[in-house]
Order: C-alpha cells, then sequence, then structure tokens
C-alpha cells in the first residue's frame, strides 16, 4: 500500500515538472537557426529591403528579431569572438534601422558582409 502511493506521488511530481518545463519552453520564443536567418533575411532580401528604407515597421521589427535570432546561435566554424562582432554589429543595424537612424542603411550595408562572414564562419 505505502508502495503504491510512493508511485503515485512520484508520478505526480514528474508530471508536473514536466509540464512546467514545458510551458516555460513553450513562453519563450523558439530558437532560430542561422539557416533560417539566412533564408529570409539574407537570400530572401529582407535585409536589402530594409536597408532601401522601403520595409514596414514589421518587416523591421522581425529584422531585428532575426538577427537577435542570429547572435543566439554558435558559428558552425570559425571563432566565436568574430561570430559575436559580426552578429552583433547586424543586431545594431537593425536596431538602429527600428528607431528610423538616418544611418541604418550604411550599417545594414557594411554588417551584412556576405562573403566576410561565409569565409570565416560558413563551413
Ligand atoms: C554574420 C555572418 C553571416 C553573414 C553576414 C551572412 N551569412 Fe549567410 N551564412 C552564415 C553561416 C554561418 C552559414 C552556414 C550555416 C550552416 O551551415 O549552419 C550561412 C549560410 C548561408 C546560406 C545557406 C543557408 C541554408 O542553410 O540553406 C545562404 C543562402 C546564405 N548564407 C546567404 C547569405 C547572403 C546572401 C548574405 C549577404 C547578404 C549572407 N548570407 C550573409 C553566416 C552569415
Amino acid at each position: 500500500m505505502t508502495k503504491k502511493w510512493i508511485m503515485l506521488a512520484s508520478a505526480f511530481l514528474f508530471t508536473t515538472a514536466f509540464l512546467t518545463g514545458a510551458a516555460r519552453f513553450a513562453a519563450e520564443d523558439a530558437p532560430i537557426s542561422i539557416s533560417e536567418v539566412m533564408k529570409e533575411a539574407m537570400k530572401g532580401g529582407l535585409n536589402k529591403k530594409v536597408a532601401s528604407g522601403e520595409a514596414s515597421a514589421e518587416e523591421k521589427d522581425r529584422l531585428l528579431v532575426l538577427f537577435k535570432g542570429l547572435a543566439e546561435n554558435e558559428p558552425p566554424e570559425g571563432d566565436l569572438e568574430s561570430w559575436k562582432a559580426k552578429t552583433e554589429a547586424l543586431v545594431n543595424a537593425a536596431e538602429a534601422a527600428v528607431k528610423g537612424a538616418d544611418d541604418a542603411p550604411a550599417m545594414l550595408k557594411s554588417a551584412a558582409n556576405c562573403k566576410a562572414c561565409h569565409d570565416a564562419h560558413r563551413p
């Protein structure tokens, strides 16, 4: 009888812990992969559109979300410090675009240097 109660109690505790963890995970934004950012922001042209000054406020916000997501990734290749510097420059540029800063287009263009980053960090 006691054994049964212990088992029930531990099953209950396990379920509660699991659900709490799952809820916490769902509440946070799902992580964004490097590949997603490349497809949507780089190859997809969102970065270019924002740099051209023709993007809507939603598009600028989306670019910032993508670049922040990119910065949270670890580079598949190359030095972590270099990756941080490059992705931080992208985040700063997207933040400047969201704020409507005059130098945002220039910042975006120089930060989104495809070749420099691919040479250093693309496997
Ligand atoms: C801050 C660094 C960085 C910058 C800037 C960057 N890339 Fe990338 N890109 C990467 C990395 C790292 C990968 C490899 C991802 C992997 O294999 O996990 C990649 C992969 C890609 C891919 C393949 C994605 C896939 O999985 O299908 C494309 C396409 C791409 N980049 C386009 C571009 C273009 C176009 C630009 C410039 C406008 C650009 N990237 C700028 C880091 C960067």
